[in-house]
């Protein structure tokens, strides 16, 4: 069996690099990397798949940045090639970005079954380009494979085939069980912008409906203004430039008791987040790993398709910045308590053997 993996942004990278392993050194399987180039800076992508420790890529669509119909085009005409050339028996596409539905169709085009990896999630907010996203790459693909139960039945209410689903966990879980250790060890973050264990807030926003949005991104500009804790903000380069279009970067420049840093390798931010008191996001994947090394978040959306960790490990807040920083405040009054609870709830993500479950569904339809 030759399996074609396709990605093309930091998440992906880091959510498929253990089933990229295991494949790789599994008798009988065969891969092909196919990397669209969505992303392509060092510090989005080069970076984690040397830390990450993935094998050679030898497809490079090189896409870039530009208008999102542009771009899907580019990449489903780009694929399609290199899965051609590949000569693949399958395609795995993982998330929900542009690539991951350019993978999809691309595979669909070709005839070639499509396998999801983190299917099924949904907010429930239509016009959202990852939730349309989600919504088209399930339909397309042969295989889902659902991380959660809220996942699978996502998808039986939108009357997939239930045949072609798969609960298998999420892959995030064994990203961070086997990359933890090597962060403590080799990071030296903390240091580096003198920063103390459990006394600081990491922040990430860069998700389109937050940062395109003049006014929600002036909320939370205003939240940080009244956090009072110690933050740190590697800021995703989407975030830099309406940052600097809307003309609010020198007010976050000017909140003394917040670091601005570029995005950071995979070690450095695990040891960040691990350490931290609390961590407001907007991030999927965050939402996913706070859950392994159990610290609370703050979910600076309308709503969120990993309604998994509301109630325990996070809160959906939305933009509102005094309710950001009420909550920042109460998280902070309750640290001990809240992340002495955290630490005994196991994560809702799975068990850190979906790589496995994943490789062994696809030995067993495609092998
Ligand atoms: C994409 C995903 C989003 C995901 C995020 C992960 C879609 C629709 N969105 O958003 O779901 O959460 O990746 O980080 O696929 N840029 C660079 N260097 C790069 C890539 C982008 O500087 O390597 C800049 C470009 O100016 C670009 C902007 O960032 O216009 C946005 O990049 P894009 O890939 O369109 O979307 P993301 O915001 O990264
Ligand atoms: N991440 C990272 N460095 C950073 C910010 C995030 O390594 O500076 C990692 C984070 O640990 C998580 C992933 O990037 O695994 C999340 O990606 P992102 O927030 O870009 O995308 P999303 O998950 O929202 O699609």
């Amino acid at each position: 069996m030759k399996i074609a993996v396709v990605f093309g942004t930091r998440p992906e990278i880091i959510k498929l690099s253990v089933l990229v392993k295991l494949a790789a050194s599994s008798p009988g399987v065969g891969l092909e990397i196919i990397h669209t180039g969505q992303h392509y800076s060092y510090n989005l992508s080069e970076r984690f798949l040397e830390d990450l420790g993935l094998p050679h890529i030898k497809e490079d669509i090189a896409v870039g940045s530009m208008e999102r119909l542009d771009q899907l085009r580019r990449m489903v005409a780009g694929l399609e090639v290199a899965l051609e050339n590949a000569c693949c028996d399958l395609v795995t596409v993982q998330g929900d970005t542009n690539s991951t539905l350019a993978g999809a169709i691309a595979g669909r085009n070709l005839s070639l079954p499509v396998a999801h990896v983190e299917a099924g999630l949904r907010c429930f907010s239509p016009l959202m380009v990852e939730e349309i996203n989600r919504i088209a790459v399930d339909r397309i693909s042969d295989v889902c494979f659902a991380p959660t139960p809220i996942a699978a039945v996502n998808m039986e209410k939108d009357g997939l085939d239930a045949g072609k689903v798969f609960l298998v966990g999420n892959t995030i879980v064994e990203t961070v069980r086997e990359s933890l250790e090597t962060a403590h060890r080799r990071s030296r973050v903390l240091a580096e912008y003198e920063l103390e264990k459990d006394r600081y807030v990491l922040i990430t926003a860069h998700r389109q409906e937050n940062v395109d949005d003049k006014q929600r991104l002036k909320n939370l500009v205003r939240a940080f203004e009244l956090i009072e804790l110690p933050m740190i903000y590697p800021v995703h380069p989407r975030t830099l430039e309406r940052m600097v279009e809307f003309e609010l970067l020198h007010r976050l420049e000017a909140i003394s008791n917040l670091t601005l840093t570029d995005p950071l390798s995979y070690f450095d931010f695990l040891e960040l987040a691990s350490s931290s008191r609390l961590i407001i996001t907007d991030s999927g994947g965050i939402q996913e790993e706070c859950t392994v090394y159990k610290k609370p978040i703050i979910v600076v959306r309308d709503s969120t398709e990993r309604p998994e960790i509301v109630g325990t490990f996070g809160q959906v807040i939305g933009s509102d910045p005094e309710a950001i920083s009420e909550e920042v405040r109460r998280l902070d009054d309750k640290y001990r308590e809240i992340t002495a609870a955290l630490d005994s709830l196991p994560s809702p993500y799975g068990d850190g053997k979906a790589s496995e479950r994943i490789l062994e569904t696809l030995l067993r339809l495609y092998g």
